[in-house]
């Protein structure tokens, strides 16, 4: 099985997305290093280990940066709620997290791992960025990146160009796309062409396993705020991105370009900027996902909410 270690800030789509890997048969879950973003670390580490707990699965997991690098940055509790778990009231997974700092995990693990490992990047880059800078040669030892981030022609959901992930640290995220030769990436504005009806949601949700009822819930008051804001299609932008790693061939139109991000500017901050002409003579460093098979996706999602 392929090893397969995430880096995410549960988070209600993070929660789906790692729903997917747990329950895929081809990929082994070797890691969660978790990172403040959506909200505070304090939250999403509890996060990551409930989650753990209800799928009854065993995975350590690993607390890194309870910060961006540079400049502190809001967070989405408006979007997640305040615990980034909907607000629910949970009783605390029995387990803690490892003592062992997630960019110091994701380095040992690509050791473990070398040439084999999928990563996947879930949240703000700041662990990843920080790994890299301990030690530069991790690209040289990791599979295949794949990252959700960015809004590629400049349509953001946290500034007018900035995506979320990116926005909260775009240093990091700098320096994440400047080492890696090649970065799979599922962006926002993918995200929007990927959305379910919330009827069918709600269906997949209503199925009763463990898994599917804790994410009723804990999803709640998002798919109410989606409804609200985003009309009536609901998206979720980890689960497509973990779609993207899990079932690599699913993508049916993918980009490869020079991709960039803004770290100054008033108004582009945390902006991916994507050569779309090749005018800069910058290697292509992104294979931006730009159409995915809607049934394969949905297919990965009502399996792993099903799942027992
Ligand atoms: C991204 O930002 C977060 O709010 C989500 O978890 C997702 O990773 C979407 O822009
Ligand atoms: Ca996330």
């Amino acid at each position: 099985r392929i090893p397969l270690l995430i880096d995410t800030d549960p988070g209600v789509d993070d929660a789906l997305a790692l729903l997917m890997a747990f329950n895929d048969p081809r990929h082994a879950v070797v890691g969660l290093t978790v990172a403040a973003g959506n909200v505070g670390l304090q939250h999403t580490v509890a996060n990551a280990l409930k989650l753990c707990e209800v799928a009854g699965v065993d995975v350590p997991v690993f607390a890194g940066c309870a910060t961006p690098l540079l400049h502190l940055a809001e967070d989405a509790g408006y979007v997640h709620g305040r615990d980034g778990f909907g607000d629910v009231g949970y009783v605390p997974a029995a387990r803690k997290a490892e003592a062992e700092h997630a960019a110091l995990a994701i380095l040992r693990l690509s050791h473990e791992h070398a040439g084999r490992l999928l990563l996947v990047a879930l949240g703000p880059l700041t662990n990843l960025a920080l790994a890299l800078r301990l030690d530069p040669t991790l690209p040289s030892r990791v599979g295949r990146l794949v990252v959700m981030g960015g809004a590629v022609t400049g349509r953001g959901n946290t500034s007018a160009v900035a995506e979320f992930n990116i926005g909260f640290d775009p240093e990091a995220a700098h320096i994440v796309f400047d080492a890696f030769p090649r970065a799979d990436l599922a962006d926002w504005e993918a995200v929007l062409e990927h959305g379910f009806p919330h009827r069918e949601v709600e269906r997949w949700l209503a199925c009763g396993s463990a898994r599917a009822t804790f994410y009723e819930l804990i999803s709640r008051k998002t798919r109410q705020w989606a409804g609200d804001s985003r009309g009536d299609r609901w998206h979720s932008a980890d689960a497509l991105a973990m779609a993207f790693a899990l079932e690599p061939d699913g993508a049916l139109e993918v980009a490869e370009r020079p991709l960039a991000v803004e770290l100054a500017g008033h108004h582009s901050r945390g902006a991916t900027i994507v050569d779309w002409q090749r005018r800069g003579g910058a290697p292509d460093n992104a294979a931006i996902l730009l159409r995915y098979d809607q049934r394969r996706f949905e297919a990965l999602i009502e399996a792993a909410l099903a799942a027992v």
